[in-house]
């Protein structure tokens, strides 16, 4: 299986001290108001002392993002004790939580500690943070932070190799509240909720895990061939149901834009099924998720450009938030039918490659004249939710890092949603608010239908610079006619070259936290009439 290290354990402890077998404790502060002094409520005295005096120097004052590492005496039982600021009490938000507890994962990893307790903080009522979320955040905060690819550095040029997590506790002792800190009493009942988000926070955290290896193995490794096996292995593992269609299928189901993509690169298409159908569940209108899986997008006969090309490698990245979100829905036993499918492809300009001016017979009958190959990303999508029909889905969710415009429109900030089916989109955007990866709604319109029409073919596959993400959704949408869908564009996520506490540098797997907490949402959905 194409992964690289096995995720950290992360448990919750109850009891009333820290365990001296702790080598750090991180503690979460808000800033100090003007009635209320930082204080880091069951940490002895001295630090205490010298929290106050921090403080008092405005070294240290509990602002959002400041971290202070400090080494306790030697009577102390815990040797490190990591301070990080909250911002102020009443802006608390999931976010700020993961991101801080992202962020003091990564000052100790840099410290050389792979093993630490988190103090679970107390938020105060208005900062409508329930317990379980509250979990939830600080177990995705190390898991996205702590991930780091190392499938292929041998150690023959670095020096010491990077510290990985090993365990995290989330300590939440039953000490009674402290003025002025977050930290304190946790009523009996919460134990339950945190156990949940924890459970639900580790859900996410090791589907990023899957979604980033899949996209940083490079595009000779990670073939679709490749990508096929490491679905199938996600099958078996969590007990999904796995078909693999290869040239000869694709062609019996005449997907003339999977094939006509595929067809310049040495490593054959695929169409990859995956089926998760619970015993006494209804198999009636399933969800369907789709993946965009471009495992290495040159661009084909309209090549890219030489920079960044690299960065391509994760034009799978819906695929591998599909596959990822997937087996977390699995493994939480979600009661939901969910069918995925993954058209897996390498776009390449070989001497097989489709040219412009291409005309393609794609799967449902729509002939598409292609003006330019790199937009393959629609051609393939579009088998695929032809694909998708014959399953009646209630909603059918496409996973795409499709246009550049994406980029130019949202910096990193948002992803676009696309959607004829408002309820499941709202849905999509509250998974996308609580997630982190935030969501826009964008417009399908006549206005960009209209610009696909072509002179010699039902459909040409671009048509220029302007409007060209709302484009793109409109040929899809053209596919997918008469079903309830979604269409999410991430390209402008997919790739992190500057570093963040919660992505590291390199594919960030983005996609997955939304449609992973979309779907562990599914649990609490009441069916449509
Ligand atoms: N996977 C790419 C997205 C992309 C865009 C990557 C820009 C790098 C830079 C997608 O397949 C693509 O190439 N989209 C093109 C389509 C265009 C040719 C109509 C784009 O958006 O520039
Ligand atoms: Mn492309
Ligand atoms: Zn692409």
């Amino acid at each position: 299986m194409i992964t690289t290290g096995t995720p950290p354990l992360i448990r919750l402890d109850r009891s009333p001290a820290p365990s001296a077998s702790w080598p750090a404790i991180v503690t979460l502060l808000a800033e100090a108001g003007p009635d209320t002094a930082l204080t880091a409520a069951g940490l002895d005295d001295r630090v205490q002392r010298k929290l106050a005096a921090l403080a008092a120097d405005g070294e240290f004052t509990g602002a959002a993002g400041q971290v202070l590492l400090l080494h306790a005496d030697t009577e102390s039982a815990i040797q490190r004790i990591l301070f990080v600021g909250l911002g102020p009490r009443s802006g608390l938000t999931v976010d700020g939580l993961r991101r801080a507890s992202a962020t003091a994962t990564r000052r100790l990893l840099d410290a050389g500690i792979g093993t630490w307790a988190l103090r679970v903080p107390i938020v105060p009522d208005q900062a409508a943070l329930d317990a379980a979320s509250l979990a939830q955040a600080l177990a995705e905060g190390v898991l996205l932070a702590g991930y780091r690819f190392t499938a292929y550095t041998t150690g023959a040029t670095a020096g010491r190799p990077p510290c990985r997590v090993d365990t995290v506790t989330l300590w939440a002792p039953d000490a009674p509240p402290v003025d002025g800190d977050l930290t304190g009493a946790v009523p009996g009942d919460t134990g339950t909720a945190l156990a949940r988000g924890l459970q639900r926070g580790t859900l996410v955290g090791e589907a990023v895990w899957l979604a980033r290896d899949l996209c940083n193995h490079p595009g000779n490794v990670l073939t679709p061939e490749r990508f096929a096996e490491a679905a199938c292995t996600v099958a078996r593992e969590a007990g999904l149901q796995a078909e693999v269609i290869d040239v000869d299928g694709l062609q019996r189901l005449e997907m003339g834009g999977l094939l006509a993509v595929g067809a310049g690169s040495r490593q054959p298409p695929r169409l990859v099924v995956l089926d998760y159908c619970p015993a006494g569940v209804s198999p009636e209108r399933p969800l369907v998720l789709i993946g965009k899986t471009v495992t290495f997008d040159s661009g084909g006969i309209s090549l890219k450009v030489a920079l960044d090309m690299e960065q391509m490698k994760a034009d799978m990245t819906g695929g591998a938030a599909v596959l990822a979100a997937l087996r977390a829905a699995a493994r939480s036993g979600l009661r939901r039918r969910i069918v995925a499918l993954f058209a897996v492809v390498e776009n390449m300009p070989g001497g097989a490659a489709m040219r412009p001016g291409d005309i393609l017979r794609m799967a449902s009958g729509t002939t598409v004249e292609v003006l330019n190959t790199d937009a393959e990303g629609r051609l393939i999508l579009a088998d695929a939710l032809c694909h998708a029909r014959r399953y009646e889905p209630e909603c059918v969710i496409d996973v795409a890092t499709l246009t550049g415009a994406s980029a130019i429109v949202f910096g990193d900030a948002f992803n676009a949603l696309f959607a004829t089916a408002p309820d499941y989109a709202r849905r999509m955007q509250a998974a996308g608010a609580f997630s982190g990866e935030r969501l826009w709604p964008m417009p399908l319109d006549e206005a960009y239908a209209t610009q696909l029409r072509s002179d010699v073919a039902d459909l040409r596959n671009v048509a220029g610079q302007k409007g060209a993400m709302p484009i793109a959704a409109a040929f899809l949408q053209h596919f997918a006619a008469g079903m309830p869908w979604l269409h999410l564009d991430i390209y402008n996520t997919c790739w992190n070259s500057t570093d963040h506490p919660c992505l590291p540098k390199g594919a960030t797997g983005s996609g997955t936290r939304v449609l992973t907490q979309f779907l562990l949402d599914l649990e609490f959905m009441t069916l449509l009439p």
